[in-house]
Order: C-alpha cells, then structure tokens, then sequence
C-alpha cells in the first residue's frame, strides 16, 4: 500500500495547532455573529472538514450551506476560470453570510463567489480563511476577517487540501514533495 505520509516533505500545522486555530476563529465568530444566525457557506470539496470542525466551536446558533466551485481541476495552479459545480440551496437576501474556506490562494476563487453572492443581497459577506497564502502582489479583491494561519507559497495538501484529489484525509497539513507533482 501507498503510505500518503511518504509523500509529504514537512508537516506545517499539526492536529494541535488545528484544533488551537479552530478555536480561535470560533471565539471571534461567536461574539462577533452571537445574534445574527449566519449561513456558513463551505466551499465544497476542500473545505469541507475545516468547516465540520470550526461550526462545532461557534457557540451562537448558526446554519450550514454548501458551494462547490471548481478552478484548479488537476492543475497546481488556479486558472481563474471558476466554474460553479453546485450552487447554495437557499435564499440568502437579507442574511449574514460567513464562507468557509480550506484556501486564499490566488483569491480568484473566493472574488467569483463574493461577486455572485452580493447579487443575490446578503446583509453581509465575510470570509473566514482558514489558511492564506504568503503571495507578493496578489490581484485579488477578497480580504478574509478571519483567517487561521498565513502559509508560505509551497504546495500543500491535508486537511481537505488536495492534490489531483489525494491526501484531503491526511489530518494535519504539510508540503507535498515535489517530486509528487513535477
Ligand atoms: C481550491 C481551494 C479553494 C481554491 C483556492 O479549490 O479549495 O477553493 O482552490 O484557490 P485560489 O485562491 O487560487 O482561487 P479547488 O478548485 O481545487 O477545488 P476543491 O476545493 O474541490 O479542491
């Protein structure tokens, strides 16, 4: 059997510092959202088990939906073009929406979905990163409120963070080897 853990270079948040980050962001959201019954909005696939462990530490009563958006297929790097895989099953005017995301990379992703999402006249739009790339003069718009690490420009997999659909169950987050991909 491929051993996953063979691929990965050098481990960058482990199960503690996760759960450490987890926390945090719920704190904030918690008093920051404590009477306002947000949607938060998973970007589906990567931010899947980030958002199923940061809603159990928002203490305020909250709903989930979910998004699945596609830009990097199997490719390394996003190609800005953003295809919507599913769309959010209900009605958002007039409600507070909080997107979940495993990833700001390029922010091409998360610009598209703000973009489509204040057409649709939320209260409000707010992003909650949970990892944000070290990236000189991004282009992007979105500046997340919250964001649980700042992480170096390597690629990285874990955690719901993929490489041609491989390593999202890995439960920390490390570099994959760049062997693996080149
Ligand atoms: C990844 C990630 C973010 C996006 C970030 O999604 O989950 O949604 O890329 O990249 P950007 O900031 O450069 O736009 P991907 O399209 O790979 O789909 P996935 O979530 O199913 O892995």
């Amino acid at each position: 059997m491929n051993d996953m853990h063979d691929d990965i270079q050098e481990i960058i948040l482990d199960e503690s510092d996760i759960r450490d980050i987890n926390r945090r962001l719920g704190e904030a959201i918690t008093k920051d959202y404590a009477d306002k019954n947000p949607i938060v909005l998973s970007v589906l696939k990567g931010a899947v088990l980030f958002t199923a462990d940061l809603i159990r530490e928002i203490k305020c009563p909250c709903e989930i939906d979910f998004m699945a958006v596609s830009s990097y297929g199997n490719a390394t790097k996003s190609s800005g073009d953003v295809r919507i895989v599913k769309d959010l099953d209900g009605d958002i005017s007039g409600r507070h929406i909080l997107i979940s995301e495993d990833i700001l990379d390029s922010g091409l992703t998360l610009d598209f979905i703000i973009d489509l999402l204040k057409s649709r006249n939320p209260a409000s739009v707010e992003v909650c990163a949970f990892t944000v790339k070290d990236i000189e003069n991004r282009v992007c718009k979105t500046v997340p409120k919250y964001v649980g690490a700042h992480v170096a420009d390597q690629f990285i997999v874990g955690y719901g963070l993929d490489y041609a659909e491989r390593y999202r169950n890995l439960p920390y987050v490390g570099v994959l080897k760049p062997e693996v991909y080149s």
